[in-house]
């Protein structure tokens, strides 16, 4: 079974939705409900001093509503660059250009080093590769949210279950540790 298929079917085993796939992506791209994205950035407690990151940034949606409605600055990192000139419209649109960035790049790429709060809806397997990463660059007190996906053995802070048109959906936080 091809690493595409398994993708696919990721998508449609989880969401009732096929999303696309970009041929250098890790996993297809599925939207996030507007709902459960607002209960994410509440669930971080994001204001007016936070940066967040959405790794696999897709339309751009949990970066642009970071800053419409909770005054954050917010960077979207996404690997295709059709969702990214996307995100870079709708922010445009929604008067929040000069608060968000969108960069084409790999989030394995990416250097989280100014985060405060980061924002993930990817894969059990990639939220786990990306671990290591997060625990490395991401400074104490720095906030996760994950949709659907856990971290595997590290327990989440809080963790929300969270119903949109007959469809579930878990949300994860965790706290970056001192180290
Ligand atoms: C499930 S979608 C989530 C989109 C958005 N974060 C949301 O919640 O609505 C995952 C996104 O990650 C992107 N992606 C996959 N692998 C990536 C990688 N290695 N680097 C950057 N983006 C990636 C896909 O193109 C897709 O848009």
């Amino acid at each position: 079974m091809t690493v595409r298929l398994l993708a696919l079917l990721w998508a449609v085993g989880l969401t009732g939705v096929a999303g696309c796939i970009h041929p250098r992506a890790d996993v297809p791209y599925v939207q996030t409900p507007h709902e459960v994205v607002a209960q994410m950035l509440r669930l971080a407690g994001v204001g007016r001093n936070d940066v967040v990151y959405d790794l696999g940034s897709g339309d751009g949606r949990l970066v642009i509503a970071a800053a419409r409605d909770f005054g954050a600055r917010g960077v979207g990192v996404e690997i295709d660059p059709r969702l990214v000139a996307q995100s870079v419209e709708s922010a445009r649109r929604a008067g929040v250009g000069d608060r968000v960035t969108f960069r084409e790049q790999d989030l394995f790429q990416t250097d989280l080093a100014d985060a405060t709060v980061v924002t993930l809806y990817l894969s059990p397997a990639l939220n786990l590769r990306l671990r290591p990463k997060l625990l490395r660059e991401l400074r104490a007190g720095a906030r996760i949210v994950s949709h659907d996906f856990d971290m595997g053995d590290w327990p989440p802070a809080r963790a929300l279950r969270i119903d949109v048109r007959e469809r579930a959906s878990q949300v994860y936080l965790w706290v970056v540790p001192k180290s």
